[in-house]
């Protein structure tokens, strides 16, 4: 018994953040940013939107896109690390606001990499027999965490969801093998100071600016290549595959030059690899599942195609999986 993704959506929010837009916010320009990152222009969730809302739109395109009907999901799990609140979780948000009753529904906190976890997650409870047909929504309003007077973040991130549906098959074919893996030694890279039970919210916190993300994006952008082209590396060799057996690699959207960076170590061109990071910047555990989305919808993923996701995030976390690709279209 597998699991595999029958139904896959996604939700951008209407409002675009450009790079002149930002050019008229902070120190920066087109040029740098385009050069530096690869992207163009993000969205941005508007002001009565949370991430639970960016979900339940994704996850009503992918229960769409599944053809089948609400009521038979038996499990929700929501990757994100710009939760609704503290609590309760944004996997219950979404729960009640699609109208569901009584299923077991929680988040989970990888950044970036919370797409692939949140999907490995679904796949063990479905392949113990536990579950049929779970939602995976990866949502993430990245904005309200963003602080849009430091230049060298705030050019990157952008808001957005992204949804599938897992279900089991008793075929060979779906998400085949998950590599997770985690290093809190690097937490200080990436991180939220303040907002948490370590520092609660104060007026001084807020002064401080301490709600808001702090990165040292260089040595990141080191671990990052390194930590996403071993993730793919190990996951094809303890499958006995090779590079080029991969017919589409979707890489977490975070800069250009590690996508670039991760395709060249693992020998993987830059043709079988998707890119939409112009688009929407880093959208953290949204990133791959909004690429997924796109990657199908445009005809670039066909039925028997061997997928490879790969992604990388604060934590820090990395995951890779390989799917095989089983649904019409
Ligand atoms: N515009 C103009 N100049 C800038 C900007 C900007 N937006 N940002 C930084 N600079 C300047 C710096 O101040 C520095 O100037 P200096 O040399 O005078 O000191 C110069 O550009 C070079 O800065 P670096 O940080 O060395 O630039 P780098 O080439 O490393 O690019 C970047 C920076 C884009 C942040 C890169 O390091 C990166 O992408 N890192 C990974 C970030 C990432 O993926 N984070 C994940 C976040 S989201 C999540 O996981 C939840």
């Amino acid at each position: 018994m597998g699991a595999s993704i029958i139904g896959i959506g996604s939700y951008l929010p209407e409002k675009v953040l450009s790079n002149a837009d930002l050019e008229k916010m902070v120190d920066t320009s087109d040029e740098w940013i385009v050069t530096r990152t690869g992207i163009r222009e993000r969205r941005i969730c508007p002001e009565d939107m949370a991430s639970s809302d960016l979900g339940v739109e994704a996850a009503k395109r992918a229960i769409t896109d599944a053809a089948i009907s609400s009521n038979e999901i038996d499990m929700i799990v929501c990757a994100t690390i710009t939760a609704d609140m503290v609590f309760p979780s944004t996997a219950c948000i979404i729960q009640n606001k699609l109208g569901l009753n009584d299923i077991p529904c929680f988040d989970i906190s990888a950044a970036c990499s919370g797409f692939i976890y949140g999907l490995e997650i679904a796949r063990s409870f479905i392949v113990a027999g536990k579950c049929e047909k779970i939602l995976v929504v990866a949502a993430e309003c990245m904005s309200r965490v963003t602080d849009y007077t430091d230049r060298a973040t705030c050019v990157l991130l952008g808001d957005g969801a992204a949804a599938a549906i897992i279900a089991k098959t008793d075929d060979n074919v779906g998400i085949i093998d998950s590599y997770l893996g985690a290093s809190g030694l690097y937490g200080n890279l990436l991180y939220v100071p303040a907002g948490g039970s370590k520092m609660p919210a104060t007026h001084e916190t807020v002064e401080k600016r301490l709600h808001y993300m702090k990165m040292e994006g260089s040595s990141l952008f080191r671990i990052a290549v390194n930590a996403m082209a071993e993730s793919v590396k190990k996951i094809l060799e303890r499958n006995n595959l090779t590079a080029d057996r991969i017919s589409l690699i979707i890489p977490h959207q975070a800069n250009i030059r590690i996508i670039q960076g991760v395709a060249k170590l693992t020998d993987i061109p830059m043709e079988k690899v998707f890119v939409n990071i112009e688009k929407y910047g880093n959208m953290s555990a949204a990133s791959v599942g909004v690429a997924l989305d796109e990657a199908v919808k445009s005809g670039k993923i066909h039925k028997g195609d061997l997928i490879c996701m790969v992604s990388f995030g604060a934590g820090l976390t990395w995951a890779a999986n390989l799917i095989i690709w089983s649904k019409d279209g």
